[in-house]
């Protein structure tokens, strides 16, 4: 059989992508009148100065529904025909959020379903979206990655509260060209559910309800081990980035802007510096917003497409990590699209 250069002649390309944090601003000396902690420990050990929490009332739901509407106004059409959430603070545990979002966004009565892959969750929806345009599933995909996390974040808990903000960000693909500019390169995916342990919420799931002793309090917090995610952060996201650079032939040189996960500078830079990545390289938008989990990529992406430093026909390498473990990367050449600004 011939043999052609892409496995599949149908890519999916980027064709629109917006997103929205919520209006509330939490900033550091906020945090620091109630915790152990100060504005110069959480920049520097961090890279944040503040984020945006969601106000009572708003659910994830919400805020995806918004950033959805900005991808679709980017994109100058209405027109798809599936909805992915990736999300870990669904609006509740059944149905999934996905149904409601395209209802609010009068989508129709396409598919929409939720995925559950904590911060990593917008590349492996991007990875859903694509395969279902490769197989002719779909030819136009709304992939939404939004995240609400501080309604479960332990109050008394230094180490997530000053880390998480909440935010949405979404992308529309449609089927296209693997030669034309934002044309998805290729994936590298991966997860290690042997170390669940050192991001999660241990309450309110099957495990915690069928154990022989029913819990009275259910404990729904965030619990993350910093520095061991740390590390493993690192290592993932470096091995992920290297491996798919390698798969599609991009050189570390030739990568124009690095969209790592925003949990923490620290370990974005280390990141760039083991992939020979120049740091003047990387995408920063976790100072204004922190860590915004499923949201963080498209979110930064936004920020840096809006204010005219991510332009058309540039290189991009997208790569995220988190609880699960789960981790996975992306990459295309940036297309020219019209990308509304976050605060709009
Ligand atoms: O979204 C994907 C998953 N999440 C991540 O990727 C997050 C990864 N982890 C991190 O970003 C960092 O580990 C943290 C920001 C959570 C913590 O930073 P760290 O540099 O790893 O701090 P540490 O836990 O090693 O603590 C260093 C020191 C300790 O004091 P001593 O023992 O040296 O006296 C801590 O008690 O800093 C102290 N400390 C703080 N001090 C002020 C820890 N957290 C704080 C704080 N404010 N918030």
């Amino acid at each position: 059989m011939h043999k052609t250069e892409h496995p599949t002649s149908r890519a999916a390309v980027l064709a629109g992508i917006g997103a929205m944090v919520p209006p509330r601003v939490v900033d550091n000396e906020e945090l620091s009148k109630s915790l152990d902690t100060n504005d110069q420990w959480i920049r520097t050990r961090t890279g944040i100065s503040r984020r945006h929490w969601a106000s009572p009332g708003t659910a994830t739901g919400d805020l995806a529904a918004v950033a959805g509407e900005r991808a679709l106004e980017s994109a100058g059409s209405r027109s798809v025909d599936m909805l992915i959430l990736a999300t870990s603070t669904p609006n509740q545990p059944m149905p999934a959020t996905a149904p409601e979002v395209a209802a609010k966004l009068d989508l129709g009565m396409i598919p929409a379903f939720d995925i559950s892959v904590a911060c990593a969750g917008f590349i492996y929806g991007l990875s859903t979206a694509a395969g279902a345009i490769a197989s002719g599933i779909a030819d136009r995909v709304l992939v939404i990655g939004a995240d609400i996390w501080s309604t479960r974040l332990n109050p008394e808990d230094r180490a997530t509260a000053i880390i998480f903000g909440d935010g949405a960000g979404a992308a529309v693909l449609r089927a296209g060209d693997p030669t034309e500019r934002g044309a998805i390169a290729g994936f590298d995916l991966g997860s290690d559910g042997a170390r669940k342990d050192l991001a999660m919420v241990p309450g309110g799931g099957s495990r915690e309800r069928s154990a022989p002793e029913a819990a009275v309090d259910t404990d729904e917090y965030l619990y993350m081990r910093g520095k061991e995610i740390f590390t493993h952060a690192v290592n993932r996201m470096g091995g992920s980035s290297a491996a798919l650079l390698d798969r599609i032939g991009w050189s570390a040189d030739s990568v124009d802007w690095f969209a790592g996960h925003q949990a923490n500078a620290r370990i974005l830079h280390t990141v760039a510096d083991v992939l020979d990545v120049d740091r003047e390289r990387v995408l920063i938008h976790l100072d204004r917003v922190g860590n915004t989990s499923a949201a963080s990529i498209p979110l930064a992406l936004t920020d840096a497409a809006a204010d005219g430093r991510l332009t058309a026909g540039e290189r991009v390498l997208l790569t995220a990590f988190g609880g699960g473990l789960s981790w996975g990367s992306t990459a295309l050449t940036w297309p020219k699209i019209y990308v509304p600004d976050i605060a709009s």
